[in-house]
């Protein structure tokens, strides 16, 4: 998309974290904002610095996981707004950090259906009227860095993240042709509030005891000394007293990142380049277990749509972000 001002953007998840930072960059790049989040309260505390900035921004209450709801939020937008240019599929859940084995069935229905669930809603509802209205639009999911470094004890959110970084690539092949265009979005550490709002989100007939209980606190404590030298081994080491959020983006920063991933038509909007050698590892290990064997050419040539899949052609180097 070529230009975001006079664009109306629809945010969920944006009265908090890393949604708010998306929608304050898209507002500063001269989009009207939707602000779309299950929790009116927050949403009455993130507006006025719309207004202060003199950007035209509305909130609506919407919880993801109904598609009804949905529907409803998506036409009070278009009443304020009129057309829907972008979509952030930005709403999402932890679930209690434990071995997958103990987490609850409930555990699994409550993340399913926020991190997975909310964004089908969000692409079932508004794709239809992108297609409709005719005009440039974007849609943009969060996943998470989580979805390709996976985190220990995280498997039920690394899931969910990966899920939506596959369905944002198949979104995009099935986007091929019209003037929409996709994006996932797998941010590093941002500041935000996941783990108090996932708390607060979680419905009554969802929670049970086990989720209840208390989620690791992020990050990592420090591993004992003395350590092997290996950080493979070791772990995650740090000086005593470290201050931890030094390393963890600020969301309006981050939300700049994915304003220029929608000018750019970026397929991958990262934040942190620290996690490019894990990703690379993981990729070559998958090379790795492939076969030792010659591709048959008359295989690669009837499944080209899905040896040689265009979307991944689009994707130019990012450059660096400007320091401000
Ligand atoms: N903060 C990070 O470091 C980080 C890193 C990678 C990915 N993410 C992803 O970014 C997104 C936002 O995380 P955050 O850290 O900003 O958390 P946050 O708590 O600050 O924001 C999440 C928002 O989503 C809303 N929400 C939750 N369930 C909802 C529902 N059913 N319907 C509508 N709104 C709902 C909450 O009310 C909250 O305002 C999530 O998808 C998260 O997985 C965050």
């Amino acid at each position: 998309m070529e230009t975001i001002k006079g664009k109306t953007a629809f945010v969920t998840g944006a009265a908090s974290g890393v949604g708010l930072g998306i929608a304050k960059a898209l507002g500063k790049a001269g989009a009207n904002i939707v602000i779309a989040d299950v929790r009116q309260k927050a949403i009455d505390e993130a507006l006025p610095w719309f207004a202060e900035n003199n950007i035209p921004a509305t909130g609506v209450v919407v919880d993801v996981t109904s598609e009804e709801a949905y529907a409803k939020a998506a036409d009070e937008a278009q009443r304020v707004f009129g057309n829907i240019h972008i979509l952030c599929n930005n709403a999402g859940v932890e679930a209690p950090m434990v071995p997958v084995w103990q987490n609850t069935a409930k555990d699994v229905d409550f993340i399913v259906g926020v991190n997975i669930k909310g964004v089908l809603n969000g692409i079932r509802t508004i794709v239809p009227r992108m297609l409709a209205h005719g005009e440039p639009s974007h849609i943009v999911s969060t996943a998470s860095q989580s979805g390709i470094s996976v985190v220990p004890g995280a498997a039920l959110y690394c899931m969910t993240k990966g899920g939506v970084i596959s369905l944002m690539e198949t979104l995009a092949c099935d986007l091929r042709g019209t003037n929409i265009g996709a994006s996932v979005y797998a941010p590093g550490p941002v500041k935000g509030n996941l783990s108090v709002s996932s708390k607060e989100v979680r419905p009554a007939d969802l929670s049970d005891p086990a989720s209840a209980a208390p989620a690791a606190p992020p990050p990592p404590p420090p591993p004992p000394a003395p350590t092997t030298g290996d950080p493979h081994t070791d772990g995650f080491v740090a000086p005593p007293a470290f201050d931890f959020d030094s390393l963890t983006m600020p969301a309006e920063i981050a939300g700049e990142r994915v304003v220029r991933g929608i000018e750019r038509g970026d397929l991958y909007i990262f934040t942190h380049s620290e996690f490019k050698e894990g990703a690379k590892k993981r990729a070559e290990a998958q090379l790795r277990g492939y076969p030792d064997e010659a591709p048959n050419p008359t295989f690669m040539q009837l499944f080209s749509f899905l040896v040689n899949n265009p979307i991944y052609d689009g994707q130019t180097q990012v450059p660096a972000f400007p320091k401000k």
